[in-house]
């Protein structure tokens, strides 16, 4: 029997869910992850965690289709059982959507995708979860730096991101008296396939974000994971209903 703790990373497959995975399996973390198509990249990150020393499991769950979160809690018990768990002790809301048009060319299908993922999804997944989740756990909820400052054509997404971060500080006092402790991660500008890889592959852009970082640059995955890992931790345990900016001081 594994007596490790056991967090769970949404949209694990790849980008910053991947980090988080990883992140938390070197510090001696049991990861479920779970993806929405990719079965490829997620088996990548249970291979990837494995080769980190703690133990994974790849769950398929579409985290704008709170329908199916029901069953998909009900059926987590059981999966919890070869570790000897019948918790979860962190929660890391990752799975995110963003899609950068202007005002005039946002379509309400793209509204919805995001609101749908960023917000509805991350509400109803802690929502469903709660059954399972120990007493006391950490809830991570992934925001971004662009609650903070602005940038065109992010309209949207960067308010589906400030509806994240205060249903994380509300929750926090919900949940207090379970001892659960809720908190946003803000990101900034990082390298990974998100906003059509610009962040990682376009040159330009990464000079134009690097110039007005304070760190001069824009961050890698793993320096998002690694704060995502640490605020889990207990050295923050009276740590709660706050948004911490992961960002290497972009646009101050
Ligand atoms: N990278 C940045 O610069 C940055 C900055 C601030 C905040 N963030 C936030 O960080 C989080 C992770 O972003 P990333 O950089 O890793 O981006 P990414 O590489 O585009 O990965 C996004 C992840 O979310 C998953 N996802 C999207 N919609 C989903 C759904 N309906 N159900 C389940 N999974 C879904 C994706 O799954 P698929 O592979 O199936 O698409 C993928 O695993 C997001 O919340 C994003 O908003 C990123």
């Amino acid at each position: 029997m594994d007596s490790k703790k056991i967090a769970l990373v949404t949209g694990a497959n790849r980008g910053l869910g991947r980090s988080a995975a990883l992140a938390l399996a070197r510090r001696g973390i049991n990861v479920i992850l779970t993806y929405r198509g990719d079965g490829v990249g997620a088996q990548e990150t249970v291979e990837a965690v494995r080769a980190a020393g703690s133990d994974a499991l790849a769950l398929r769950l579409d985290i704008a289709d709170v329908a199916s979160f029901p069953p998909f809690v009900a059926g987590l018990g059981e999966r919890l059982q070869p570790w000897g768990a019948t918790r979860l002790d962190i929660l890391v809301n990752n799975a995110g959507v963003g899609i950068f048009s202007p005002l005039e060319q946002v379509g309400v299908a793209d509204f919805d995708a995001m609101m749908d993922t960023n917000v509805r999804g991350t509400f109803f997944l802690i929502q469903a979860l709660l059954p399972l989740m120990a007493d006391p756990a950490s809830v991570i909820n992934v925001s971004s730096s662009l609650t903070r400052h602005t940038s065109p054509a992010t309209a949207v997404y960067s308010a589906s991101k400030a509806a994240v971060e205060v249903l994380s500080r509300t929750l926090a006092l919900e949940l207090g008296p379970r001892g659960i402790r809720v908190n946003s991660i803000a990101p900034g500008p990082t390298a990974t396939d998100f906003n059509g890889g610009a962040m990682r592959d376009d040159s330009d852009m990464r000079a134009g974000l690097a110039a007005q970082t304070a760190l001069g640059r824009v961050g890698e995955p793993a320096e998002i994971g690694d704060a995502i890992a640490t605020l889990a931790s207990d050295g923050l345990r009276w740590v709660t209903a706050q948004r911490i900016e992961v960002s290497g001081g972009a646009l101050l």
